[in-house]
């Protein structure tokens, strides 16, 4: 991509240090914005930002967004035209196991993030939110307007700041976009992390060579969207010229089984042993697909990278890289 060095043009990004935030670091850099990360590394890793590190229109602040004193200072200080809200408890189990941290990382931080916006005349806030809030709901392809059943605090979570969000566009005037992503994969990907994505938690058992376990029979479809596309999303919701609060979902539109994914996996690692298939986990969702329409219509949003080069590619750094 052009690299038009715009310093003036100032952009936020919290979790900055994780995996989707680093990607969306990366590409504002590229397009020459100034940008500041802030991130308090309970999930991310300033690793994720050695690139970013080499630009002198990068800054990093480790820092609880959260805590609305302090984040609202540093908003003060860099005094940015746009804040991407990627900062969260990513675990969907440990916002189970642990709500009070769900609502303090889920919905107290947005609120923080909503203040500062306000305080310091921010225009525009941009919050990844997830598919997460439509939990099961069996009515294929899922719509912006689709029913939301949340199955988790995580998912009630996000749903909660998207209405936060929606009510202070309203009331501040100011510009807030809800990027619903769904199953988002790509290099940086941390398959430790338990919300990790399936394909993050296969990379690394191949890497290992060792088999992966598919629970259910493989069949099970998702929407599989690269971090490339996310961060691409995220940096238009940025810039997004729209008034007001506007929800869209960040996704492909087409929906991949496991079955699938195993076999461009079995290509590049062809000495695996066989897949391991284990008994379907209660709670399982079984299938999964956005309809990508509305982020075309509104913001010219559409995902770009297939999802068999996008995967190789995800492959391939990961045999090459240690982060
Ligand atoms: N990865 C996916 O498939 C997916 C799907 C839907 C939604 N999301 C959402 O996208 C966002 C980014 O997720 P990710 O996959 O990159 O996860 P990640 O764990 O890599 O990134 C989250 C980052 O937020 C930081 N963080 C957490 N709480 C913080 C706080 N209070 N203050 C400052 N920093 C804090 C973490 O250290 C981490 O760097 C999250 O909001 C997540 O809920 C991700």
């Amino acid at each position: 991509m052009q690299k038009h060095h715009n310093p003036e043009r100032r952009v936020l990004v919290t979790g900055g240090a994780g995996f989707i935030g680093s990607h969306t670091v990366d590409l504002l850099l590229e397009q020459g914005t100034s940008v500041l990360a802030v991130d308090n590394l309970a999930t991310g890793h300033e690793a994720n930002l050695e690139t970013a590190k080499k630009s002198t229109d990068f800054r990093f602040e480790c820092q609880d967004v959260a805590q609305a004193d302090a984040f609202h200072q540093i908003v003060e200080r860099f005094h940015p035209q746009a804040i991407i809200h990627l900062a969260a408890l990513v675990s969907v189990q440990e916002s189970i196991h642990n709500p009070a941290l769900n609502f303090e990382r889920n919905v107290l931080a947005t609120q923080s993030v909503i203040d500062a916006a306000q305080k310091c005349d921010v225009r525009n806030v941009v919050f990844a939110s997830s598919a997460a809030i439509y939990g099961d709901n069996p009515e294929l392809p899922l719509r912006e307007t689709s029913e939301k059943q949340p199955l988790s605090p995580y998912g009630g979570a996000k749903l909660a700041s998207e209405a936060l969000l929606m009510a202070a566009a309203n009331t501040y005037h100011f510009t807030a976009t809800a990027n619903r992503y769904f199953n988002v994969y790509g290099p940086r990907q941390d398959p430790k992390s338990p919300y990790s994505g399936v394909l993050s938690i296969f990379l690394s058992r191949f890497l290992q060579g060792q088999t992966p376990t598919v629970f259910g029979d493989g069949q099970q479809t998702r929407d599989f969207i690269s971090v490339q596309d996310v961060a691409r999303m995220n940096v238009m919701a940025a810039c997004s010229p729209l008034d007001g609060f506007h929800a869209f979902n960040v996704c492909t539109g087409s929906a991949t089984s496991l079955l699938d994914i195993l076999a461009v996996f079995r290509e590049q690692f062809p000495d695996t042993h066989e897949t391991v298939f284990k008994e379907a986990r209660p709670g399982d969702i079984i299938h999964s697909l956005g309809a990508p329409e509305f982020a075309r219509e509104k913001l010219g949003f559409s995902a770009s990278v297939p999802l068999r080069e996008g995967l190789t590619a995800y492959i391939e750094s990961a045999r090459t890289t240690t982060v």
